[in-house]
């Protein structure tokens, strides 16, 4: 056998062992590359006799082109295993159960808010939205609220300078709707407020829920009939307990913060969700509204304290703590 025959011999053998195409490129580059043992063969044609040289340049580049055909045979059978392995490897069963995935849910103040627009807009209350950065103006002295005035000591307030702050009420967004509407008109607005305060029932952010009625002939019975329906229809219960307490708002005259008999809510005594009143004169001659032709009633909802009591949670700050096992409880 000539020197390229048994090189052939040898080289379809090593085709025959590749078991991937890498496998079978190495074989490709170590007989047929530049430096491959059938080129190396070939570069010893000096070396021979006139006569003898044709016949080997015949044998060495049939023997090329054998192992070339025997390459190509073993690449489409690699390929074609390559190919069925891939597909079996991703094969899509789809009788297979699916991977459950998780969904959040609504946080309960936003529900909570949710509950207590619903309620109001069945009455045609509209939602209005103010600022959260506010002005003096908007958050004290519109509200009968001057500069010296005790009432700012109650609320302990962030401020950025000496004119702004971040709103201690939603009680702000009732003069901002006022200078931008013509009466009659009954709004609500939800929102966050700030407070210097932190323990098991304040946060130093937190949540009102401000009602506005402004119209002709209004009186405090409307808004003492309006708030115990509301707090009927929010705890689901007909006959809870409501009472009104006389109190003091700078911005209503007469005022009064609202209680309900916790009792009935596993409690036992009287637990204060709202401040209210009727809306002083002042405050309506600040935005420009006669006071002589148009009256009305304000009330200002904590949202935290409405659904601790609803959902029976014991410590404000949990709302806050984004606790996915506490959060998970409300899906
Ligand atoms: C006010 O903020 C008045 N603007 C409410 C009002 C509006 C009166 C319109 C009259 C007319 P007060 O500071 O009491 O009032 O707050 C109202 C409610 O917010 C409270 O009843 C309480 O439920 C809640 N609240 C007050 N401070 C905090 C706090 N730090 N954390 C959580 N809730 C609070």
């Amino acid at each position: 056998m000539s020197d390229a025959k048994a090189l052939l011999k040898k080289a379809v053998e090593s085709v025959s062992k590749a078991n991937s195409i890498s496998d079978l490129e190495q074989v490709k580059l170590a007989y047929l590359g530049k430096k491959g043992q059938l080129s190396l063969l070939l570069s010893q044609i000096g070396n021979l006799q006139a006569e003898e040289r044709k016949n080997f340049a015949t044998d060495v580049n049939q023997a090329k082109q054998q192992l070339i055909e025997a390459i190509e045979q073993r690449y489409q059978v690699l390929k074609a295993l390559e190919t069925e392995q891939k597909l079996s490897a991703e094969k899509l069963d789809v009788h297979l159960p699916g991977e459950a995935f998780q969904v959040g849910n609504i946080h309960p103040i936003s529900a909570t808010i949710q509950r207590i627009e619903d309620i109001f807009s069945t009455v045609g209350f509209e939602v209005a939205e103010g600022l959260e950065i506010e002005d003096d103006f908007h958050n004290f002295s519109a509200l009968n609220i001057a500069q010296n005035h005790p009432a700012r000591a109650m609320h302990d307030t962030f401020y950025f300078n000496s004119d702004l702050l971040l709103r201690t009420h939603t009680s702000s967004v009732q003069i901002r709707s006022m200078t931008n509407a013509e009466p009659p008109f009954k709004i609500i607005a939800p929102g966050r407020v700030y407070r210097c305060d932190s323990d098991q029932t304040h946060t130093p952010m937190f949540h009102q829920v401000e009602g506005l009625l402004i119209d002709k002939h209004v009186s405090f019975a409307d808004l003492h009939a309006m708030l115990s329906r509301f707090l009927q229809l929010f705890f689901e219960d007909d006959s809870l307990k409501v009472r009104f307490r006389p109190s003091y708002f700078p911005f209503t005259e007469p005022s009064a913060e609202v209680d309900i008999s916790a009792k009935q809510l596993g409690g036992d005594d009287w637990l204060e969700v709202l401040g209210c009143g009727m809306v002083h004169p002042n405050v309506l001659a600040n935005v420009g509204i006669d006071p002589d032709k148009w009256g009305g009633y304000a009330f200002g909802l904590g949202v935290e304290r409405l659904a601790m009591l609803y959902y029976e949670v014991p410590d404000i700050r949990q709302f806050f703590s984004n606790d996915l096992r506490f959060l998970k409880q409300f899906s």
